[in-house]
C-alpha cells in the first residue's frame, strides 16, 4: 500500500501528540521539516529494504547513494526506480566518495548500510558534516569508536538514531506493552540473541547472493564479501543489538537503568568449516577448507543491570538450526519465551497468577493478539509486507517522524554506544578466559534522569 501523506494524515492523529522536544534533536525544532532529504551510504540489500519504505512516501526524499560497487550501485539504482522517475546522485569512486555526498547541503540525514568496519568512520564524519545519522546494527570494531561516536555527537549536536528493527517486531512490541502495564511483575532477566544459520550468507559463488557457494572476501558477493572476515579475526559477540535491543529497552536501560558489566566465553569453532567441506562447491581440498576461523560457534555473554537484573545473549551463525533470536523476558510475575520468526503463537507464556499456578505454558497466540501494541493496531496493515515481517516500516517511520518533529529519536547515541560495545568488550572479555568487563557509562550520568521514549504512543 503506497504510504503517502494522505494516508499518513488520515492514519495518524498528528495533533494531540506529546511533542517532548528535548535534548539533541531540540536544535531540528526550530526548523520542523515537511520533507526529509536523505543519502543512503552503502547501497547493498539492507539498504533496499529501507528505500522502498523511504520512497513510498511523499515526506523523504532520497538524493544521493554513495557505494563503490558499481553492481550495487546498478542494483540499487533499479529498487529506486520501482518509486521515482528521477536519479539520485551517485557517488562510487572509491571507499572515501561517501565524503562528497556528505558535502552535498541538500541533504538532512543519511543513513549507514555499508560493512561494520565503516559505521562508526561515516557516524562520525556525518556528523561532522552537520548530518543526522540513522545507523544500521552491529557491534562497534573498537569500544573508543563508541566514545567517540557519542562525543562526536555531543559536540555536533546531531542527532543519531540506531536503525534496530527488532525493538519493531510484532510479539517483541507486545511484551513491551504487557511489561510496561505490569504483567510481568518488577523484571528480573531477559534473553535474546542472534541464532540465525548464516552459513549460506557467509559464503557464496560471487554471482548469487546466498546458498550458492564457499567463495568469501573478494571472491563472493553482498555480505560474504567483507562479514565473513570478522569471523576468522574475531572471537566476540559479533551481533548483540537484534537480541539486547528489546530487553534493553523493557528495562529501560540508559533511561533509569543501566548495563555495568558483562562476561563472555565462546565455545570451539566447527560450523563454518564443516560447511566448506560439505558443500558440493567445496570439499576437503577447497583452499577455504584450511581458513582458521576464530569466533566461537557460539559465544554467550552475560549482562549484569544497576537495577539488579541479568540479560543473557547468545551469539549463534555458524552452525545448522532454525531460526530464533531466543527471547526470554522473566519478572515476579510473568515469563514469556519465544521459539520461533515472531509469528503471534511462537511462543510459551506464563502468568503464574491468571493461569492458577498450573505449572504449565500457555501458547502465546491470545496474549501477543489481546495485547497488541497501539502502534502495531494502527500502522499493522500498512507495514505487513515491507522488510522482515513488517518491523523494517516502524523503524524508517520513526527516523522520519522524529526528523521532522524534532523530537528525540526512540533509540539514540547512548543506546548506540551500550548496544555496540558488547561486541569489543565481549572480546575482550574472552581473550581474558571471561574475565568481567565493565562497561561504560555512556551517559556520564545522564540516564539516571532519562525518560523512556521507545514507541509510547501509536505515532511513532
Ligand atoms: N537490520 C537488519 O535486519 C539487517 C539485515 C541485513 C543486514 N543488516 C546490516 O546492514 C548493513 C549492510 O548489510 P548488507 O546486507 O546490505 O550488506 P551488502 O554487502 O549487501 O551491502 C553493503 C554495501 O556497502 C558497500 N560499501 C563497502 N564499503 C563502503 C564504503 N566505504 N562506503 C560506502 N559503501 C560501502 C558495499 O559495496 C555494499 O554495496 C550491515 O551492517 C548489516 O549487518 C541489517
Amino acid at each position: 500500500m503506497p504510504f503517502s501523506r494522505r494516508n499518513f494524515i488520515k492514519t495518524s492523529t498528528l495533533t494531540g501528540v506529546a511533542l517532548t522536544l528535548t535534548n539533541q534533536l531540540k536544535a531540528f525544532s526550530s526548523s520542523k521539516k515537511d520533507k526529509v532529504r536523505i543519502g543512503m551510504i552503502g547501497v547493498g540489500f539492507r539498504s533496499h529494504e529501507h528505500m522502498g519504505n523511504f520512497l513510498q512516501r511523499e515526506d523523504v526524499e532520497i538524493i544521493a547513494f554513495a557505494d563503490p560497487q558499481q553492481r550495487s550501485i546498478d542494483e540499487a539504482l533499479k529498487e529506486y526506480k520501482k518509486y521515482r522517475k528521477n536519479e539520485p546522485a551517485i557517488y562510487k569512486n572509491g571507499n572515501e566518495d561517501y565524503k562528497n555526498l556528505l558535502k552535498r547541503e541538500d541533504i538532512d540525514a543519511v543513513v549507514i548500510c555499508s560493512p561494520w568496519e565503516w559505521h562508526s568512520i561515516q557516524a562520525i564524519d556525518a556528523m561532522n558534516a552537520g548530518k543526522i545519522v540513522g545507523i544500521e546494527v552491529c557491534g562497534a570494531m573498537k569500544l573508543q569508536d563508541c566514545w567517540d561516536v557519542v562525543n562526536t555527537s555531543e559536540k555536533t549536536k546531531m542527532p543519531l538514531m540506531m536503525m534496530e528493527n527488532v525493538c519493531y517486531r510484532r510479539d517483541v512490541m507486545a511484551i513491551m506493552h504487557m511489561v510496561k502495564k505490569g504483567m510481568f511483575g518488577e523484571l528480573i532477566h531477559g534473553q535474546g540473541g542472534y541464532e540465525h544459520d548464516l552459513r549460506g550468507v557467509l559464503f557464496n559463488d560471487g554471482k548469487t547472493a546466498y546458498n550458492s557457494g564457499v567463495e568469501f572476501g573478494k571472491n563472493a558477493y553482498s555480505e560474504a564479501q567483507w562479514r565473513t572476515q570478522h569471523y576468522i579475526d574475531r572471537n566476540g559477540e559479533l551481533y548483540p543489538t537484534h537480541g539486547v535491543g528489546p530487553v534493553a529497552i523493557m528495562m529501560d536501560i540508559n533511561r533509569g537503568n543501566r548495563m555495568t558489566k558483562l562476561s563472555s566465553i565462546a565455545s570451539k569453532a566447527r560450523g563454518l568449516t564443516k560447511y566448506i567441506k560439505e558443500h558440493k562447491n567445496g570439499g576437503e581440498n577447497h583452499s577455504n577448507a584450511k581458513v582458521k576461523f576464530k569466533c566461537g560457534d557460539i559465544v554467550t555473554t552475560q549482562i549484569q543491570c544497576a537495577n539488579g537484573e541479568t540479560i543473557l545473549l547468545t551469539h549463534d551463525t555458524s552452525l545448522q538450526r532454525p531460526y530464533n533470536l531466543g527471547f526470554r523476558v522473566q519478572g515476579t510475575e510473568g515469563i514469556w519465551q519465544d521459539y520461533g520468526w515472531g509469528e503471534n503463537n511462537q511462543g510459551f507464556i506464563y502468568f503464574e497468577k491468571q493461569m492458577k499456578h498450573s505449572h504449565r505454558w500457555d501458547s502465546t497466540e491470545k496474549w501477543i493478539t489481546e495485547n497488541d501494541h497501539p502502534l502495531w493496531k494502527k500502522y499493522g496493515l500498512i507495514a505487513e509486507g515491507t522488510g522482515h515481517g513488517g518491523m523494517d516500516f516502524f523503524v524508517d517511520h520513526a527516523f522520519i517522524e522524529c526528523i521532522k518533529r524534532g523530537t528525540d529519536f526512540p533509540m539514540d547515541v547512548y543506546d548506540f554506544a551500550s548496544w555496540y560495545a558488547i561486541t569489543p568488550l565481549s572480546e575482550k572479555s574472552i581473550a581474558e578466559g571471561g574475565q568481567v568487563q565493565n562497561i561504560p557509562d555512556f551517559t556520564r550520568g545522564k540516564w539516571k534522569t532519562k525518560k523512556p521514549v521507545f514507541a509510547l504512543t501509536d505515532d511513532y
